[in-house]
């Protein structure tokens, strides 16, 4: 018998349900206790030194010696950070991501860390939900592809090698579907959009072996997700055969009072483990002593026993029961240059030029005003960052230090929520003395993340007005964005020739924003979110279904050019169409939008073949398309070829452009490269949830494939299946 299996079948009803429980116990004599009780798994107590000495009574003072998971939020860096997820996304480069996510997990392992919280794969189509920022976006495909990336980052081929830790995909599901945008809200949606949506990364990343998933706030059908039974059992294990640790969000279990679904928190906690969840996240399990709250009957045994025998396999397979304890010596404990560097790279590969006139980059020469809070401010961090983080510096001091022959001055303005109206005016007056205004716009920190929504998406306080402030001196100038959300910029976009969104970079942005707007770095991201026009538009998302009365076709007709909702043709004055009446269609910038300091051109855009046979492309063959893309700009630059697929005519309706791949190259100035892409099953097909939820199915048809640069490429090609 195994180790696990031997464990199993030696533990008490009290030892097993005490293996069910992550607690928050900061004060490390209560943690003890804990501990000493046989608690599965605990919160990082901030030093390697501290999980070694709870290690030790885990290991060497209980009953079975069974060792703790060790948790933490490790979202996007421990001690360096790197930018938010919802800026890697915009780096449209998983090995990006999956590099930032290594370092990550090295830093966090050496300190005793051995799981985290982290990827955040909810598809998120509300700005408004501060959460978006620690995801990847609108699109269920971008999300699945960097969730995975993330997944190997912090999991590597093996969790046993050191600095490896488990990876916990959260939160399942629905989370970002919350109604109105504002966090832990109700997120009811159909059969069909929670295949194709919703859940779809999620079953990308337990295929990619997610150790562990964290079930979400939300309900679903009525039904909070942790007691949501057909979900996280009928789907997630039994459909997919996930053998990983089901954890609960913080309280999740014990929110199910406030749900109205449980009479108290022993009824909550028998209805989350019988609908599948293995941790609760809280430690409502047992009391303090290891006395389970649970009499022996009351939870099913064979339940328990699944669950025990899925966190004793983790703990097996990161080597715990061999290696419990952590060399104290080799706690990485600062941000080390190399990891600066790494992060730094990253960050200036997640930036989105979102328009210029040419006044980007920049060269640092003359007088230069930097304005706007974040010229001074150096909140780069983004949510979810703890308290011993690498701090970042400003953008101000680092163009200071850099060039130390160009005259800088710096005249803020406004602050990010109060200010002064003579400030203003301080710098429409210093702006005429300077050659170049660089505005650094945002919004801190705080303003996304969790519990951070938003119903207004405009930059906070008076930004906007320092903006058109800039523009009416007419002097030249540039707006970089600082945020953890698409922002709506329509008060103040025309007027400005060139805005580079910067997101919440990390330890470095200073560095990689100054990089960027110099030229030494290129901005090549791409949205990963579309930015909305208002807020009143929202959600406003590329992957939209068309309606029947689509304002860009005018009716029936179908014009793919206009299609996707981006250009307006005559027709939008057809009054019953869908739109509004005191809005233009589509949104801001739209999903994959971005620039660059170059420009490319595509051509030749062919197929392997023009079509398949249904039951060939069901046997798993699949056809190439190739296209040329080449640098027609006069500088070397990074492009992101994006392709997008539309099933024409369907038995349901279908995304009026859906991402199908995507890669991120580097193009030398004039070089031509070629760039192919499979079409196969998994491109071409969808639940067919409304009939029979677990279908995959490809329909024969034509579809209608559009690589490109952007959302917009017009170059079509149609393959048909037979
Ligand atoms: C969040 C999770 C997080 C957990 C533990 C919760 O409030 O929703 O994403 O992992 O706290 O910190």
């Amino acid at each position: 018998m195994n180790r696990v299996e031997e464990l199993v079948g030696s533990m008490t009803w009290d030892e097993k349900l005490a293996q069910m429980q992550v607690v928050f116990r900061p004060d490390p004599a209560e943690l003890e206790r804990w501990v000493r009780a046989g608690t599965g798994a605990i919160f990082w107590p901030r030093s390697a030194a501290a999980v070694n000495a709870q290690q030790r009574v885990a290991v060497e003072q209980t009953r079975l010696g069974i060792p703790l998971l060790v948790g933490l939020d490790v979202i996007h860096g421990h001690r360096t950070i790197a930018p938010t997820p919802l800026a890697l996304a915009a780096s449209f480069d998983p090995d990006t991501v999956q590099e930032t996510a290594r370092l990550a997990a090295a830093e966090a392992a050496s300190g005793g860390v051995n799981w985290t919280f982290s990827p955040m794969v909810d598809v998120s189509r509300d700005p408004r939900w501060g959460r978006v920022v620690e995801g990847f976006g609108e699109d269920p495909y971008l999300a699945g592809v960097m969730g995975a990336a993330m997944i190997r980052g912090y999991q590597g081929g093996d969790l046993r090698e050191p600095g490896r830790i488990a990876a916990a995909v959260k939160h399942f599901v629905g989370y970002g579907h919350a109604e109105g945008g504002r966090d832990y809200n109700t997120a009811d949606m159909s059969e069909h959009r929670l295949r194709n949506v919703y859940l779809e990364p999620f079953r990308v990343a337990a295929a990619a072996g997610a150790a562990s998933v964290m079930a979400a706030f939300n309900t679903i059908g009525g039904k909070p997700m942790h007691a949501h039974r057909r979900l996280l059992t009928g789907v997630l294990k039994d459909e997919w055969g996930w053998r990983g640790v089901l954890v609960g969000d913080a309280d999740g279990v014990g929110n199910l009072v406030p749900h109205g679904v449980a009479a108290d928190l022993l009824d909550a906690v028998q209805q989350s483990v019988r609908a599948g969840l293995d941790v609760e996240m809280g430690g409502s399990l047992t009391d303090a002593d290891g006395r389970a709250l649970l009499a022996p009957g009351t939870l099913p045994a064979e339940r328990v026993d699944d669950a025990v025998r899925r966190i004793l396999t983790l703990k097996d397979r990161l080597g715990l029961f061999d290696r419990p304890y952590v060399p104290e010596g080799e706690e990485i404990t600062e941000a080390a240059s190399l990891a600066r560097a790494q992060v730094r790279a990253a960050a200036a590969r997640s930036t989105v030029l979102l328009k210029n006139d040419g006044t980007l980059p920049v060269t640092p020469r003359g007088r230069i005003l930097l304005t706007g809070p974040y010229a001074t401010s150096a909140d780069h961090l983004g949510a979810w960052t703890q308290s011993f983080a690498a701090p970042a510096g400003s953008v101000a001091g680092e163009l200071i230090s850099r060039y130390p022959r160009t005259e800088f001055t710096v005249e803020a303005g406004v602050g990010f929520y109060d200010d002064d109206p003579a400030d203003l005016a301080a710098v429409a007056a210093a702006a005429e003395r300077h050659d170049l205004v660089l505005v650094f716009a945002g919004e801190p920190s705080d303003l996304s993340g969790e519990a951070a929504s938003r119903s207004d998406l405009q930059l906070p306080g008076r930004q906007e007005e320092l903006i058109r402030t800039v523009a009416a001196t007419g002097v030249p100038f540039a707006v970089v964005l600082v945020n953890g959300r698409p922002l709506v910029t329509a008060g103040w976009i025309e007027a400005a020739p060139a805005v580079l969104e910067a997101w919440h970079l990390g330890t470095e942005a200073p560095a990689a924003i100054v990089d960027v707007l110099t030229g030494a770095a290129e901005p090549a991201g791409r949205l990963p979110m579309s930015f909305p026009r208002s807020a009143g538009q929202v959600p406003v998302y590329y992957a939209h279904e068309n309606t029947g009365r689509p304002a860009t076709t005018g009716g029936t007709m179908r014009s793919e050019a206009v299609d996707i909702g981006l250009v307006g043709p005559d027709n939008v004055t057809e009054k019953y169409t869908s739109k509004y009446l005191d809005l233009e269609l589509g949104p801001q910038f739209e999903f994959g939008h971005g620039s660059g300091y170059t420009t490319f051109r595509y051509a030749n855009a062919r197929l392997s073949a023009h079509g398949l046979r249904l039951d060939a492309i069901e046997a798993g063959e699949r056809a190439i398309m190739n296209i040329d893309v080449t640098n027609t700009g006069g500088r070397d630059g990074d492009e992101v070829v994006q392709l997008y697929l539309r099933d024409l005519v369907s038995s349901v309706a279908q995304p009026v452009r859906r991402l199908v791949g995507f890669t991120r190259r580097h193009i030398s100035a004039g070089e031509t490269i070629t760039v192919g892409f499979e079409l196969g099953m998994e491109q071409l097909g969808f639940w067919d949830a409304e009939e029979n939820p677990a279908r995959f199915v490809v329909e024969p048809g034509m579809f209608g494939l559009y690589p490109g640069g952007s959302l917009r490429a017009t170059c079509e090609l149609t393959f048909e299946i037979l």
